[in-house]
């Protein structure tokens, strides 16, 4: 505890100097990069601090779990999530001033400008309807996320959710003429006969469900301590490492000129003013992300004493596709999401009723056997459809499944529940929730790593110069 309020204790005066240092040094090339930083540093302190003053308040109101993978159950304190994202949005609210900083003070507005003057024509009102818009989806999301935790919604409903939440993004989107065309790969250019290809309103309907994809993808991947929070985390900093390539940073230039010197070469935009206002902006949203998701990670690690609850996992998803729209990087963004792309599709008979879906499909623990973890088996009432048999031989063949068989009929009668985490104990055998949480970390940050192979170091082969 003494610990925990010292680390607090430091990061409180560093992270009010991040806040301060633009009013102080007025030269700084990317002045609100440094308060959004203070403001990340912010977002962990309060979030550090108010989860433990909250946990017993949120059990003490009903809000609480039993923890199903330890030898007592005992019950924590549930939906913490909405604590991260309370604290999220406080703090973008207040950071709001910031990014308007230039236009407030009149850095950059003519001489004589009064601030009233600056008011009705110099203020870029597009830019804060971008940002309040951002805000508006992404308390939807938690409120529709929250609201999950209580009334515990059907599959049914709770798909459909984050494309109510995703309204506002895709306003925003038409009102900036945001672009709906792809870039043909160039394998398939003489298939389509061109090179790009205009979309229109298909292009709203995949933004809408990279919205639904980002929040329920985080969802369906949980059930061990710690892991909605450290997938979260690992993608905000995959996608935060890719804005900082971005921009005009004496590193990034070293970087660039290093790594992606191809690409750069190629004909990149790389440096043009809308590239790095795009990227700013995810950092923006990435930054206190970071701050709220690791400081919950420290309650939410093995053993935890509080649970994300789908609230946690609906904010950071729509937090994700927020940037990924806005910042016109979806696909870049998908390709964080490797590990929940596989559990995804891996998922689809149980979610689309194949196969019976349990209400829990996390991993079982035995009793007999602690503290090791084993695959989660559903039981089928009657004889699986032919499709479905062919779906669970082919899975089983792949080694993604564990079938067993009526012994006279040969029909298949239960399988292992189809999640990654499932496949991972097929193959390592049985091993503790520990160790199986921090292979899924591993998995995590192999999956970025894989995807920045993917964006800068594949991409040519598919495509001519930078497309997102
Ligand atoms: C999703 C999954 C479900 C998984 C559940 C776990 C699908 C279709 N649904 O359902 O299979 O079991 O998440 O979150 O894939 N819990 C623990 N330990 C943890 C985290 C959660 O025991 O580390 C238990 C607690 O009892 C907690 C409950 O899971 O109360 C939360 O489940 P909830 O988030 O409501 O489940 P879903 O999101 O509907
Ligand atoms: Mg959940």
């Amino acid at each position: 505890m003494l610990r925990r309020w010292s680390i607090e204790g430091a990061l409180v005066p560093l992270s009010l100097s991040c806040i301060a240092y633009p009013f102080w040094r007025n030269n700084l090339v990317l002045p609100t990069l440094y308060a959004s930083l203070g403001y990340g540093l912010l977002a962990l302190i309060c979030s550090l601090k108010l989860i433990p003053i909250l946990s017993p308040i949120f059990k003490a109101r009903g809000l609480r779990g039993r923890d199903r993978l330890k030898l007592n159950q005992h019950e924590l304190p549930e939906s913490m999530g909405v604590i991260c994202a309370s604290i999220y949005v406080a703090l973008m609210i207040l950071f709001i001033p910031f990014v308007f900083t230039d236009v407030l003070f009149s850095r950059q507005a003519p001489a004589q400008s009064t601030l009233s003057a600056v008011g009705q024509a110099e203020f870029p009102q597009q830019q804060l309807s971008v940002f309040l818009a951002a805000l508006l989806s992404l308390l939807s999301a938690t409120l529709l996320g929250f609201l999950d935790d209580v009334f515990d919604i059907r599959w049914r409903y709770k798909l459909p959710i984050p494309l109510i939440a995703s309204i506002p993004l895709l306003l925003v989107y038409y009102a900036e003429r945001g672009n709906t065309h792809i870039v043909v790969p160039k394998q398939l250019r003489v298939l389509f006969g061109r090179t790009i290809l205009n979309l229109g309103p298909l292009y709203y309907v995949y933004m809408a469900l990279l919205s639904t994809f980002c929040t329920n993808s985080i969802n369906i991947l949980a059930g061990i301590n710690g892991i909605e929070a450290s997938q979260s985390l690992v993608i905000a900093c995959s996608v935060a490492l890719n804005d900082l390539l971005y921009l005009p940073l004496p590193f990034t230039f070293k970087l660039q000129g290093f790594s992606f010197g191809g690409i750069y070469g190629a004909g990149m935009a790389w440096g043009s003013r809308d590239l790095v206002e795009r990227h700013l902006l995810s950092l923006y949203f990435m930054l206190p992300l970071i701050g709220v998701c690791a400081g919950f990670l420290r309650f939410n690690w093995y053993p935890a004493t509080a649970f994300p609850g789908d609230t946690l996992c609906y904010f950071c998803g729509m937090a994700f596709a927020v940037v990924g729209i806005l910042g016109h990087f979806s696909k870049t963004l998908l390709l964080f999401f490797l590990p929940q792309i596989f559990n995804f599709l891996l998922s689809c008979p149980q979610l689309f009723g194949l196969v019976p879906c349990p209400r829990h499909r996390m991993p079982r623990y035995d009793l007999r056997d602690p503290p090791f973890l084993f695959p989660s088996l559903t039981v089928f009432k009657g004889s699986p459809s032919a499709l479905a048999t062919r779906i669970l031989e082919t899975l089983s063949v792949l080694g993604f499944a564990r079938v067993t068989r009526d012994v006279s009929t040969r029909n298949i009668t239960s399988t292992t529940n189809l999640t990654l985490l499932n496949i991972i104990l097929i193959r390592t055998g049985p091993i503790t929730e520990a160790e199986l949480t921090k292979m899924c970390v591993l998995l995590q940050i192999t999956g970025s790593l894989i995807a920045y192979i993917v964006r800068y170091g594949l991409a040519g082969l598919l495509y001519d110069g930078d497309r997102h």
